[in-house]
């Protein structure tokens, strides 16, 4: 059995079918290094690879440039582990293939490489790789605050949805009777704010002033979501009510009504076009009165 520290002795035949792609065989086939991992849970990282018609000499596995495992079948001790700050190797559950690390942290994060050598004559390595990245997901539901139970025609709302203390900062959306809201108006965007321990609070405030027709059936529909990467997705949504006209807005809406009533387009429905019925009644009355007085001299 080679040693790996002597110099592979090269075999012609070994090098030529190894050209033409015969026996050179070792491959690599699927690296499955997990996406995402919830904080505290185990990752599988799979390197499977095809020897061909050679011989596993090693498998090793890197965080970075630092190795943290290796098999070795020719070793007395076959599986071995190296300290690397956030690997905690489960060696009774890894393999020749396989490598399971337990309780991953936050530092667990980071690129993972799989290195597989084959036995002389020809040493042949194949590399692996792919990103892992640890979530420590967000303590509560997204928490909405600054919503009032009810809100008057013309109000300007202003909330906030805060997804507190995860890793990453959680990403927001606000929806209004389930529409998304894109309008940059609307939004309010703050940096996520840094707590201890490298976990983030993400807020996203939401602006507006509210419209008859965002109370579709007398009712507003607040709804916030949070998402993080594909693994978390948890929303928070309330409801409130419309009381009626906004002071300065009344006194809009008025003028609109009138407006509209004059020309003769809309029913006439408010106080004001009460007000005028009574008008024109007495304009009437005294009309009828001018014209009795008029009349009367002539009886
Ligand atoms: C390894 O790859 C082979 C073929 O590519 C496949 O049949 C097998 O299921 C894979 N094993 C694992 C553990 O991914
Ligand atoms: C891993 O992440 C680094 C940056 O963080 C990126 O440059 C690289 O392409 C990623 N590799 C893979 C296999 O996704
Ligand atoms: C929303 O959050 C921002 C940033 O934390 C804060 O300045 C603002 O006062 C909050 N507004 C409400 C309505 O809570």
């Amino acid at each position: 059995m080679n040693t790996f520290g002597s110099p592979p002795s090269l075999s012609v035949t070994a090098i030529l079918l190894c050209t033409i792609g015969l026996s050179c065989s070792l491959r690599i086939d699927d690296v499955s290094i997990p996406e995402y991992k919830v904080r505290g849970s185990s990752a599988r990282l799979t390197c499977n690879y095809s020897l061909g018609d050679f011989t596993l000499y090693s498998l090793k596995w890197y965080k970075g440039d630092k190795q943290f495992y290796q098999y070795i079948p020719g070793n007395k001790k076959t599986k071995n582990t190296f300290v690397v700050p956030g690997v905690n190797v489960d060696v009774d559950s890894s393999s020749a293939v396989t490598v399971v690390l337990k309780d991953v942290e936050l530092e667990t994060s980071g690129k993972y490489k799989c290195e597989v050598i084959t036995e002389g004559p020809l040493f042949h390595t194949k590399i692996g790789e792919g990103n892992m990245t640890v979530i420590d997901l967000p303590d509560s539901t997204p928490v909405l605050e600054g919503v009032k139970t009810s809100y008057q025609l013309g109000e300007r709302v202003h909330v906030n949805c805060t997804s507190p203390y995860s890793k990453p900062a959680a990403t927001l959306e606000w929806h209004v009777n389930d529409e998304l809201v894109r309008k940059p108006t609307w939004l309010r965007r703050y940096e996520a704010q840094q707590e201890p321990d490298g976990l983030e609070t993400a807020v996203l405030g939401l602006t507006f002033v509210t419209k008859r027709s965002h109370f579709p059936g007398g009712e507003l529909r607040l709804k916030c979501v949070a998402k993080i990467a594909t693994i978390y997705f948890q929303s928070q949504e309330t409801s409130v009510i419309e009381t009626g006209f906004f002071k300065h807005t009344q006194a809009e809406e008025r003028r609109h009504k009138d407006h509209s009533y004059f020309f003769g387009n809309s029913a006439p429905r408010t106080t004001t076009s009460f007000f005028s019925l009574v008008l024109a009644t007495v304009a009437v009355l005294l009309n009828t009165g001018f014209h009795v007085d008029l009349v009367q001299p002539f009886l």
